[in-house]
């Protein structure tokens, strides 16, 4: 396979979903994109806050942090067509893990899954020279301004899909 078709079938693959808002950004701002560095800080403070979430069992809050990770990174993906294909395809099964068990409302898979994504993340930063760049899952979230508790009654059926 030639390696601009294996971009498309990676970019595919990850299936980010068309409509998102910072795909069409992406689309439309072409005179001055977001740096890459710039979107990956978004995707750091998503990995963060995907975290946090998942901690305290605010599974509707973690479904919509994950749909802001996956939408930075296919961002970053449309920025940056240089990054290698396999660091691409790679992040997409942790995300489909985490997907599966925010919306069965498992800890432990959340866990393992995300421990798996973050794996992802330190794979590609290797990959182009940036291996002085490694994520971990997060020791404690820096946001105090955010309270990420579930709300009191909060929907059984909230997950952001
Ligand atoms: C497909 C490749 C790829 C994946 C996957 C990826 N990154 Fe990155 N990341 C990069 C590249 C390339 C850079 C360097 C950008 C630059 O120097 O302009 C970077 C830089 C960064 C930085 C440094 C930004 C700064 O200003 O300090 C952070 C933080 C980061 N990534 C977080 C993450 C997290 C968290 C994940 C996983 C959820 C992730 N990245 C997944 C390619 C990737």
């Amino acid at each position: 396979m030639r390696k601009s078709t294996k971009y498309l079938a990676a970019v595919a693959a990850i299936a980010i979903g068309s409509a998102s808002p910072f795909m069409v950004a992406a689309q439309t701002m072409q005179k001055s994109p977001a740096r890459l560095a710039d979107v990956m800080s978004a995707v750091q403070f998503r990995h963060s806050k995907l975290w946090t979430a998942g901690q305290q069992k605010n599974w509707e809050l973690a479904g919509y942090e994950l749909e802001l990770v996956k939408s930075s990174l296919n961002e970053a993906i449309a920025l940056y067509t240089d990054i290698p294909v396999d660091n691409i395809t790679m992040i997409d099964p942790p995300i489909k893990s985490i997907e599966s068990a925010i919306a069965a409302r498992n800890s432990a898979a959340f866990g393992k899954a995300f421990g798996d994504l973050t794996t992802g993340c330190n794979s590609c930063h290797q990959s182009v020279g940036r291996g002085f760049i490694v994520m971990t899952v997060p020791a404690a979230s820096p946001f105090g301004n955010q309270s990420f508790a579930p709300r009191q009654g909060q929907g059984k059926d909230a997950v952001r899909r």
